[in-house]
């Protein structure tokens, strides 16, 4: 492997070096954190975006790691384009072992005004296309009598009520689902499936704003802050490499605790003596 003499001890924990990985949606965000991140632990990479140069450019940043990484242009919301993609990857660069699927989207708006095709658009970007993608892969490693390991990128929104995105977060709580499914089935065969569910992440989609409103937004976050894509990419090299074999169809949130916390930020409830309600510490 090319770049086998500069693994640390802590790196070669991970077994990574040399496994293959697509990442789709690798161009940006999440999707490079973790490319450059796998790079580090020696994977080849292929990166599958809707942007073929957001794919090059991370490209040539990972092969800085003495790796090989591969770009290819696709649209995920198309069956024929991820079915023609996959194959062509197998056939053209090399069999995959893994693949982390990080492409997904939110359309706004309140149930009652929401039209079905957002509720198709939410669907097909972010639960339908990993079906498709997962599946492909799982016939290929079947075939191959090899094993594998595949990570579904959902949200907490999938884990909780999604208001004014509910398709998003049917659609989210779908791969939530799904993950298990695909490990009760595919498991026995050496096929490991699991699934990280961010909270709020800074990202080039969604960078950080006014340092007030990040501070008001982020009154239900125990961390207080905004997590990071390598927050992100971290949780998904976990579930990919090694340091995991025993886990399959578990969902991971990365949320800074704001699951586990719950929805009252106002502090300790307090019942008056006339029946109203307060609190005794609004700042808590
Ligand atoms: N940012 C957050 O706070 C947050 C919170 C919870 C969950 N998530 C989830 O994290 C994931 C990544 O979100 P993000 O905002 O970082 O992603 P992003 O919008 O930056 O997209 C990542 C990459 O996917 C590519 N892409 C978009 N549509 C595509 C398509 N149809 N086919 C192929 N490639 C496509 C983009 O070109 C981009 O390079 C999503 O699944 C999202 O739902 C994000």
């Amino acid at each position: 492997m090319a770049n086998k003499g500069r693994l640390s001890t802590e790196e070669r924990l991970f077994g990574m070096e040399g496994r293959h990985v697509l990442i789709i949606g690798g161009g940006q965000g999440m999707g490079e954190a973790t490319a450059r991140l796998l790079a580090r632990l020696g994977c080849n990479l292929t990166l599958l975006d809707l942007e073929q140069e957001r794919a090059e450019r991370v490209c040539q940043a990972v092969r800085a790691e003495g790796i090989k990484a591969w770009a290819i242009a696709a649209d995920v919301t198309d069956e024929a384009q991820v079915v023609a993609a996959m194959e062509r990857i197998e056939r053209e660069f090399a069999p995959l072992d893994a693949m982390a699927a990080i492409v997904g989207m939110a359309g706004w708006s309140k149930l009652a005004e929401m039209t079905t095709e957002t509720w198709d658009r939410d669907h097909n970007r972010n639960l339908r296309y990993f079906f498709i993608a997962a599946r492909e892969l799982a016939r290929s490693l079947l075939a191959r009598g090899a094993p594998g390991s595949i990570v579904a990128v959902s949200s907490v929104d999938g884990l909780r009520s999604a208001q004014n995105h509910g398709a998003y977060g049917a659609a989210k709580a779908g791969l939530v689902n799904l993950v298990r499914t695909m490990a009760a089935e595919w498991t026995p065969d050496g096929i490991r499936v699991n699934c990280v569910a961010p909270g709020a992440i800074v990202t080039p989609r969604i960078p950080l704003g006014p340092e007030e409103q990040e501070r008001a937004a982020m009154a239900l976050v125990p961390m207080q802050r905004r997590g990071s894509t390598e927050d992100i990419a971290r949780a998904i090299a976990f579930f990919l490499s090694d340091l995991s074999p025993y886990v399959s169809g578990q969902t991971l949130a990365v949320d800074g605790g704001y699951l586990a916390k719950g929805g009252f930020s106002i502090g300790t409830p307090r019942v008056s003596s006339q029946g109203t309600l307060g609190v005794d510490d609004a700042k808590a």
